[in-house]
């Protein structure tokens, strides 16, 4: 199956590292972000799952709750957690699905048989307090993730979606933004009050909101 961005992030009920869960359940009114390593005991997955750990409390700052996903079993997750501890400084602090029989894979289309035949590639789905995906990467099992840039497109999306702007490219929490098009200069004389510079009609920028 094809997720695609907008969609309604399926529900599914797991067996995970801290028990049973369904998805929409223990999102509730957070932010959430659904990722699949291709193995437990594997050197970029270690890296990447122990990262996510050493993060945590950067994404439950931003109201966002963690839970990866893998083909292999509970307890072989529980058994890697303590290489991850070891290696990396932090074990798993989030839940993590045993996925042995590929329900959430293949819900989320996470098995690419042309690239990886029986485990899940490296993908994220970033999913709104509404449940609906926000944003989909995907990886190979070669490249490891990059968690700053996944914090990065969280704070960009949560500040689309407070306010009416959009962020331009290389953005980082801190610079300028740019003004929706829909918005008149009138309306965003008002909206924005600390002023914005027009480079073009459609190209407005304006500082950081809320900041
Ligand atoms: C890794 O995490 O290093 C890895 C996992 C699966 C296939 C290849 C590499």
């Amino acid at each position: 199956m094809t997720i695609q961005l907008g969609d309604t992030a399926p529900d599914f009920t797991a067996e995970t590292t801290e028990g049973q869960l369904s998805l929409h359940e223990y999102l509730g009114d957070s932010w959430g972000i659904l990722f699949s390593h291709p193995a437990d005991f594997t050197p970029v997955c270690t890296t990447e799952l122990g990262e996510f750990a050493k993060r945590k409390d950067d994404f439950t700052k931003r109201n966002t709750k963690l839970i990866g996903v893998s083909v292999d079993s509970v307890e072989s997750h529980r058994d890697w957690s303590a290489d991850i501890a070891e290696t990396q400084g932090e074990g798993l602090n989030y839940p993590l699905i045993g996925d042995e029989d590929r329900h959430v894979a293949n819900l989320y289309g996470m098995i690419h048989p042309n690239a990886l035949a029986t485990a899940t590639v490296r993908t994220v789905f970033v999913i709104g307090p509404d449940k609906a995906v926000k944003l989909t990467l995907t990886y190979p099992a070669s490249v490891g993730r990059n968690v700053d840039e996944i914090i990065r497109v969280l704070d960009a999306l949560q500040l689309s979606s407070e306010y009416s702007v959009s962020t331009p490219v290389n953005w980082k929490d801190g610079d300028d933004v740019i003004i929706s098009p829909a918005i008149s200069d009138e309306d965003a004389k008002e909206k924005f009050p600390e002023g914005f510079i027009t480079m073009k009609p459609y190209l407005r920028l304006t500082p950081q909101p809320g900041k």
